[in-house]
């Protein structure tokens, strides 16, 4: 058995592979969905009589307000219609309040925290770096954060200034966040102290490509729940119509809206107008979004169950796979500690995946065990290859072959 693994390694050496599965991007024949948006015709003066070539409306144009609104289910007085980066927003949640928080701007405080579900986004990692913010790390249950293992950190740690979640298809484990999950998350929060961040990453907000439980709008909650003063919930168009070309999307109340605004006025004199415009004539509605994402999810579902149906050719006895039922990603825990091992043994036949430890803070994976892989942007084809490749240089790193 351990020669044919070998064989088979060498045979995919051979066919001088260069397949990138390393980011959850979508393919062409996505990207193609929304290629009316090239060459729409905008009309320079929106329905309100404002010129959208022109500087002003800083938190959007109205209609585009109003789209934000019905996604995230908040008060238009509560959204901010932005550029194509949520990211961005999130960041410049992160930023408002290092720099301007009352009564104390994170930058005053010591050895501050925030806490991050693992695995998660390396970029949130990166984000709080950047601003010497300590990531704590608690693990995820398949209904959302566990509530436990958060209740602990909030214990013993000082300073926590809040947590980021991707609540819906997380990234890259699939976890969909309960309702009662969140509404927990929500008491033991306020519960720590008044000003606790509660910051949403809704990138996958309906981004669903099988039947998925149905959540309760995450801001409603928050107003359920008395916290939306303490709440940001952030999402966009990057994989709804183009990567870096979409609209971006935040819903928050009290004094973070207020420092939200300030912190981007110092940035942005206002968002791309003329973009927010073609984005509201494209999709006339809600409904017509929903349209849109069935198109995506036929594109993508496809792609999963290629990974699925090579995946379970291996027994448990080399790890488990998630087998989420919408975002981008699929994550692979292997038994022993290598997925090191694993990714540099697909890196040698020319089969890139996201680096090890890229979903833990620092890029440190703790147990050296998980690996993100993304399906959507190659085609079929390829995928079938890559995950030929990745079972087969799991099985050499498990039986520590030499090849
Ligand atoms: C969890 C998460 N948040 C944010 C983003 C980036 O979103 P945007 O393009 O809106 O900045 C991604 C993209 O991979 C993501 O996975």
């Amino acid at each position: 058995m351990h020669e044919e693994i070998i064989s088979k390694y060498n045979s995919l050496r051979d066919k001088s592979l260069s397949i990138d599965i390393t980011r959850g991007k979508p393919d062409t024949f996505q990207l193609d969905l929304s290629n009316k948006l090239l060459d729409m015709q905008v009309q320079p003066i929106d329905e309100d009589g404002i010129d959208i070539r022109n500087y002003g409306e800083p938190y959007g144009i109205k209609a585009a307000r109003e789209l934000g609104a019905s996604l995230l289910n908040a008060e238009f007085e509560n959204i901010i219609t932005g550029e194509q980066s949520s990211l961005l927003l999130s960041y410049q949640t992160v930023l408002a309040n290092y720099l301007f928080a009352t009564p104390t701007p994170w930058k005053n405080i010591n050895s501050p925290k925030f806490i991050c579900p693992v695995p998660g986004f390396d970029r949130h990692f990166r984000m709080f770096d950047d601003f010497g913010i300590e990531v704590i790390s608690v693990p995820l249950n398949s209904d959302g954060i566990d509530i436990e293992a958060m209740k602990s950190v909030l214990e013993t740690h000082d300073n926590i200034l809040g947590i980021i979640c991707v609540p819906r298809h997380s990234n890259p484990s699939g976890e969909v966040y309960s309702d009662v999950n969140i509404r927990e998350l929500f008491n033991i929060g306020k519960n720590y102290s008044t000003s606790f961040l509660f910051l949403f990453d809704h990138a996958y907000l309906i981004h669903d490509f099988l039947p998925t439980i149905k959540q309760t709008p995450t801001w409603q909650i928050a107003i359920e729940s008395d916290v939306s003063n303490q709440t940001v919930v952030v999402t966009s168009f990057s994989k709804v119509t183009f990567g870096g070309g979409g609209l971006s999307f935040m819903a928050a109340a009290g004094e973070n809206l207020k420092l939200v605004k300030r912190m981007r006025g110092s940035m942005v004199i206002c968002p791309d107008k003329v973009n927010q415009q073609r984005h509201v004539d494209f999709f006339k509605d809600i409904k017509s979004i929903e349209n849109h994402m069935v198109k995506h999810a036929d594109l993508i579902r496809p792609k999963f169950e290629i990974a699925y149906s090579v995946l379970e050719r291996l027994s448990d006895q080399f790890g488990a796979f998630s087998r989420p039922t919408g975002g981008y990603f699929i994550t692979y825990t292997t038994k022993k500690p290598i997925a090191t091992e694993v990714i540099a043994l697909c890196s040698d036949i020319g089969v890139m995946i996201t680096p090890a430890g890229a979903t833990f803070p620092k890029g440190i994976d703790p147990n050296n065990n998980v690996i993100r892989i993304a399906p959507t942007f190659i085609d079929e084809e390829e995928l079938q290859v890559a995950m030929e490749a990745f079972i087969t240089a799991l099985q050499v790193a498990h039986f520590n072959l030499t090849v």
